[in-house]
C-alpha cells in the first residue's frame, strides 16, 4: 500500500494558495513544536468571509498538503467557519496521513488560527482566549488510527 494517498500526492505536488499576499488582512506564523518546521498563512477578509488565503512553508511535504487542503477549505467560508477547522479534518479530507506525519497537519491549522486570532486583535474584536489556547496543541492530541 502507497505511504501517502493520492490526495496527499496532488496537493503535494501542485498546492493550493501558495505564496505570500499583499495587504493581508491577517498573517498567522507558527512553528511545529516536533520538527522546527514553519508556517505562514495570510488572509483576506471581507465582511466576516475569508475571500483569499495564502500560504509559505518551511516544512515537509505533508505539511504542504495539509496547509494547501486546509486553505482550500476555509476560503469563501466565515471566520467562525473556519474557527471549526480541526487538523483531523484536513486529514481526513486528504485520505489520511501516514501516522507519524500527523504532527504536520497541526501546523496549517494553527497558522489558520494565530491568523484569526491576529484578525481579532488588529481590529480590536473581542474575543474568548480559550478558543486559541485550545488550539496550541502538544502531541497528545494526535489521532492515533
Ligand atoms: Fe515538519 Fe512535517 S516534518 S511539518
Amino acid at each position: 500500500m502507497a505511504l501517502y494517498s493520492e490526495k496527499v500526492m496532488d496537493h503535494f505536488r501542485n498546492p493550493r494558495n501558495v505564496g505570500k499576499m499583499d495587504n493581508p488582512d491577517a498573517v498567522g506564523e507558527v512553528g511545529n513544536a516536533v520538527c522546527g518546521d514553519i508556517m505562514k498563512i495570510y488572509l483576506k477578509i471581507e465582511n466576516d468571509i475569508i475571500v483569499d488565503v495564502k500560504f509559505n512553508t518551511f516544512g515537509c511535504g505533508s505539511a504542504i498538503a495539509t496547509s494547501s487542503m486546509a486553505t482550500e477549505m476555509i476560503k469563501g467560508k466565515s471566520i467562525s467557519e473556519a474557527l471549526k477547522l480541526t487538523n483531523k479534518a484536513v486529514t481526513e479530507a486528504l485520505d489520511g496521513l501516514p501516522a507519524h506525519k500527523l504532527h504536520c497537519s497541526v501546523l496549517a491549522e494553527e497558522a489558520i488560527f494565530a491568523a484569526i486570532k491576529d484578525y481579532y486583535d488588529r481590529n480590536g474584536i473581542k474575543y474568548d482566549k480559550k478558543i486559541f489556547t485550545m488550539h496550541s496543541h502538544d502531541d497528545e492530541d494526535e489521532q492515533k488510527d
